[in-house]
């Protein structure tokens, strides 16, 4: 379902924001860092460079992403698995769980983070972001066109993606006995190309509405959403302005 080559389309774009993240895990010497929803692991290479001595774990439940991940050569601390990151169960308590834009695809996050938290170690920290973009134009149009009667049947039990609020988050895992930082970022992006939301799209929140139809559906389904998106996105000489919003959750663990 996930294609490599088109979520990296705008690479730079999406990996900012795991910088961002990055930026607020202040732990000098882990032992077991994990990195769940790792994609192509570019990222998690990231994190086996930043902590040289840990052993570092990059999950994701699509086999084309962990194929893609393992092609280049990786340091051997650095090992990636295809596993759904829900039921992974760590070979040693984590004192870094990462995850970047994966965790709003799992359903109940209080469930999920209570799962997440026991993996962490004493002092252990959380860190994830999710995209908090759902009742933007792009989703509602997608929506919209999900719910043709046409579509409506084989999508019904296609998941949708969602965030909890940042409040709910530090409600939660301050619930759970963690320290919590909890932001919210709107980044405009000016995307190059044409049909740039489409493209976009097309990388992360189209993926399992296509999956669930035929070809020729799924043709018919981007010929339907394609005229909305131009109307709310107008392109410009410089590019198309798109506009997405980021959660951020870091959280430490008491010892
Ligand atoms: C938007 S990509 C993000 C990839 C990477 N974290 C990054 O920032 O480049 C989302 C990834 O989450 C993975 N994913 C979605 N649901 C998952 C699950 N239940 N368990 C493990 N991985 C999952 C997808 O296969 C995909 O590679």
């Amino acid at each position: 379902m996930w294609d490599p080559a088109r979520y990296s389309h705008f690479r730079d774009e999406r990996k900012r924001p795991f910088f961002e993240l990055l930026a607020r895990v202040d732990v000098d010497a882990p032992s077991h860092v994990a990195d769940l929803g790792c994609g192509t692991g570019d990222l998690t290479r990231v994190l086996a460079e930043r902590w040289k001595g840990a052993r570092v774990y990059g999950v994701d439940s699509s086999a084309a992403m962990v194929e893609e991940a393992r092609r280049r050569p990786a340091p051997e601390s650095l090992r990636f698995e295809v596993a759904d990151l829900a039921g992974w169960e760590p070979p040693a308590p984590l004192d870094v769980l990462v995850s970047n834009a994966a965790l709003h695809w799992v359903p109940d996050h209080g469930a999920l983070l209570l799962r997440l938290v026991a993996k962490l170690a004493p002092g252990g920290v959380l860190a994830f972001q999710v995209p908090a973009n759902f009742d933007a134009p792009s989703h509602r149009h997608i929506d919209e066109v999900r719910t043709l009667p046409r579509f409506a049947a084989k999508l019904a039990q296609v998941r949708r993606g969602h965030a909890e609020s940042i409040a709910a988050y530090e409600e939660l895992l301050s619930g759970l006995g963690l320290v919590v930082d909890a932001w919210e970022t709107a980044y405009l992006h000016v995307l190059p190309g044409e049909d740039a939301v489409l493209e976009w799209l097309l990388g992360t929140t189209l993926r399992p509405v296509l999956a669930a139809l035929e070809p020729e559906e799924g043709r018919a389904f981007l010929d339907t959403l394609r005229p909305l998106l131009r109307q709310s996105y107008p392109a410009h000489a410089r590019g198309t302005p798109f506009l997405f919003t980021r959660r951020f959750v870091v959280a430490r663990r008491g010892r």
